[in-house]
């Protein structure tokens, strides 16, 4: 149980602790009012006995006039510990004798008086007494005397503060059981309850033919589900992430599980380029969700990141080995280049992986095309790559992280070489079922370079079992379904998912932010937009996986069907150009720009403009200011393997505001729900959550982006990282087992 869940359910239990002792308060009085009453007729009826007990004396005394006996009677009565005082009266009332401690001001009259009115109670020198009046009758019964009694009453109240004492305690040891009980129940049994209640409001159980029979009952219902939603998200905000993962954290994982292995990156797009300017040389971060997830993990663990050097200045700063320490200034871990020809580029980077492998795993309508050439550049670059991290590794077993469709040969290339390695590969896109795999003349080799690897990770389930059951279809491989791990000649490997994910912004970067405020001023005046306008954003390389053109398709939809946004609503597209020497490229980025001019041609007036599109690369800064100004964020994939933009997206937005619209087909739809989700090829659909997002009240909004933030904040992505180094820890520690059992079974 965690801190705070267990702080939400004392604010409900210690109301109820503090009420009970107050209930014990109120009830004492009462209490001591019922116990005065039964001792009060036991007392008069303790009176009636004494007097009886003393009649004769009495009688025998007041006939011979013999009041010395009389009183000493009186006072050898007295020195019961129960009787204070005693007096006796005759029937007219006259007080004839009293024992020593009868107060004076108290008459026969005003004794009886009191006895007969129940105000038997009475304070007096010697502290508080009951009152009681007893007559004494001769032998024909005349009235020939009445006995006054006053009945000492501090063993009462010594008695009343004790059960006083012993209620509290019995209450407050009631309350805390009740308590504890609340809380081991609460905990065993919330989420069953809820399950339970919300399938019977659902009509899975007795209130189905309640509901039915009796419709009117409906709208409770609705509000019961309702209430009981939001009970359920207080509960989940209240539980909170178990421990969030840091970088810190998997500093440790790795010093503890992998006992400080060697980490070793590879990925074609190199994580800072280094650019030629007019100004000299800049250092640029590319536009790449393999490079934004994994930097952070980079800048934690330290060790080598091999990639492509891309950069027109990247040759001029590296040392002769080709590398150089980044982040510039920072210098956490080592960049390794490796430099390629312009056919080799061609052929392994815009062919193979980008003509043939990006559209195959994309199904985004866009043909794959494969190239013998293509690929013998391909396998040649790959074994460059593989080369290089040999080259690079200190030790016979360290961990490398091979990164993205441009590398599915390395990993059995790597094996080859380093058999003890710890090969983690993760695809960063999707992968399609058997059959649109089946396209590629080269699927058996490609299978068989990924099943090099110890760990194979994809963002999602689904893609995972996809991947298994095209192994299935091609290869001879032994499958276990239960473990998800493929055997294939000799090697094991496990597939699973791991959804990646971003760096949640530390406290250092959130207070470098510009409030809100001031980010919208600054977008508004910068593309000059009315001021009361209703803003969306969309941030993405310039691909035709991306929606681009679908949600184009919806802002003009919205501008139709509701014209009133027309002046008030505007759309900014950032579109970083990328891969533009393929043909494929070029002429959706020409149709996305013939599409803009036709919608702000349609709607656009003096001064008003309803989509800006900016075609060029934007910083991380400048990004983040666009998304603080944002009503909303578009984020239309028409296929993603996971998509870091609507997590950026939602990871800016401190003041809970904004509104996040999703594509079913992103990866990220399945752990972002409060997003509002779309089917990007529906454009009424698309156009009416547009419309929805730019009518959501604040409230709304809130709730929503508090509870993804929640969400992002805890899957951030050193848990992505934590969980498949964990994951490979392990198998390491399983595999050096089996070998040194393997090794004391060998003879000799
Ligand atoms: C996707 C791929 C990455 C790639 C990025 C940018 O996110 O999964 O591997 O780096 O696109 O594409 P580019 O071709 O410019 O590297």
């Amino acid at each position: 149980m965690t801190l705070r869940s267990l702080r939400l359910q004392l604010r409900f239990l210690l109301p109820l602790l503090a009420t009970l002792i107050v209930a014990s308060y109120l009830a004492v009085p009462l209490m001591d009012q019922v116990t005065l009453r039964w001792f009060s007729r036991d007392l008069d009826s303790r009176g009636a006995l004494l007097a009886n007990a003393l009649s004769d004396s009495v009688v025998e005394a007041l006939a011979t006039e013999r009041p010395e006996r009389l009183r000493a009677l009186l006072d050898r009565t007295a020195q019961d510990e129960r009787v204070l005082a005693l007096a006796l009266c005759s029937p007219q009332g006259q007080l004839l004798l009293a024992s020593d401690r009868f107060p004076s001001g108290l008459g026969c009259d005003s004794s009886r008086q009191r006895a007969a009115d129940g105000q038997a109670r009475l304070s007096v020198a010697g502290g508080t007494v009951h009152v009681g009046v007893q007559d004494i009758r001769g032998a024909g019964t005349e009235l020939l005397a009445r006995l006054v009694l006053l009945h000492d009453l501090s063993f009462i109240e010594r008695r009343s503060q004790d059960t006083r004492n012993y209620l509290i305690v019995l209450i407050a040891a009631l309350g805390l059981v009740m308590a504890l009980i609340t809380l081991v129940v609460s905990q065993l049994s919330w989420r069953g309850w809820v399950k339970g209640t919300r399938a019977l409001l659902r009509g899975e159980g007795v209130l189905s033919p309640l509901l039915a029979a009796q419709p009117e009952l409906a709208p409770f219902a609705a509000d019961l589900r309702a209430r009981l939603r939001d009970m359920e998200d207080e509960y989940r905000r209240a539980q909170g992430p178990d421990a969030v993962w840091t970088a810190e954290r998997l500093r440790t994982l790795l010093r503890t599980q992998l006992s400080g292995d060697q980490v070793i990156v590879v990925s074609n797009r190199e994580p800072y380029i280094h650019e030629r300017t007019a100004d000299g040389i800049v250092v640029k971060r590319p536009a790449s969700g393999l490079v934004t997830a994994v930097e952070p993990v980079m800048r934690a663990c330290s060790g080598t990141w091999v990639a492509h050097g891309s950069g027109s200045a990247d040759r001029e700063v590296v040392d002769k080995h080709d590398r150089v320490r980044v982040p510039p200034g920072q210098d956490d871990y080592w960049l390794r280049r490796i430099w390629l020809t312009e056919e080799e580029e061609q052929g392994y980077y815009y062919g193979f992986a980008n003509e043939g492998m990006w559209p195959l795993c994309h199904v985004a309508h866009v043909r794959p095309v494969f190239r013998e050439s293509d690929w013998a550049a391909y396998r040649a670059v790959n074994q460059r790559f593989a080369d290089a991290v040999v080259a690079e590794a200190r030790s016979e077993d360290p961990v490398v992280l091979v990164q993205d469709y441009h590398f599915a040969l390395l990993p059995a290339m790597i094996r080859e070489k380093l058999p003890q390695a710890t090969i983690l590969t993760f695809w960063h896109i999707p992968w399609p079922n058997p059959e649109s795999f089946g396209i590629c003349p080269w699927r058996r080799e490609i299978l068989q370079g990924m099943l090099g690897s110890t760990i194979l990770g994809f963002h999602t389930r689904y893609h995972c079992k996809n991947f298994i059951e095209t192994v299935d279809r091609y290869l001879e491989a032994r499958i276990e379904h239960e473990h998800s791990t493929i055997s294939f000649h000799e090697d094991d490997t496990l597939v699973e998912s791991y959804p990646i994910s971003i760096e949640w912004p530390g406290a250092a970067e959130v207070s470098s932010w510009a409030p809100v405020a001031d980010c919208r001023l600054r977008v508004i005046e910068r593309l000059g937009l009315p001021a009361a306008v209703c803003l969306a954003v969309g941030v993405d390389r310039f691909d035709y996986t991306k929606g681009i053109l679908e949600r184009l398709n919806a802002v003009e939809r919205l501008l139709e069907k509701w014209p009133s946004w027309i002046g008030r609503f505007v759309f900014v597209q950032v579109a970083a150009p990328t891969r533009s020497a393929l043909d494929e490229y070029r002429s959706f980025q020409e149709r996305i720009d013939r599409v803009t001019a036709r919608i702000n041609q349609r709607f656009g007036r003096d001064g008003y403009q309803p989509v800006h599109l900016l075609a060029q690369h934007h910083e991380h800064d400048a990004v983040m200011e666009l998304f603080r100004a944002a009503d909303i964020c578009v984020v239309t994939s028409l296929h993603d393997g996971m998509n870091l933009v609507c997590k950026e997206f939602v990871a800016a937005r401190d003041d809970l505001q904004g509104v996040l619209i999703l594509s079913r087909f992103a990866g990220a739809a399945r752990e972002l729900s409060e997003a509002l989700i779309v089917n990007p090829y529906h454009v009424e659909e698309t156009a009416n959550a547009l419309n929805q997002a730019a009518t959501m009240p604040a409230a709304e909004q809130r709730e929503r982006m508090a509870s993804l933030r929640s969400t992002v904040h805890e899957f951030n992505v050193f848990r992505w990282a934590g969980r498949m180094l964990s994951d490979a820890g392990r198998w390491r520690l399983r595999a050096r087992i089996e070998a040194r059992v393997r090794s004391h079974q060998q003879p000799g």
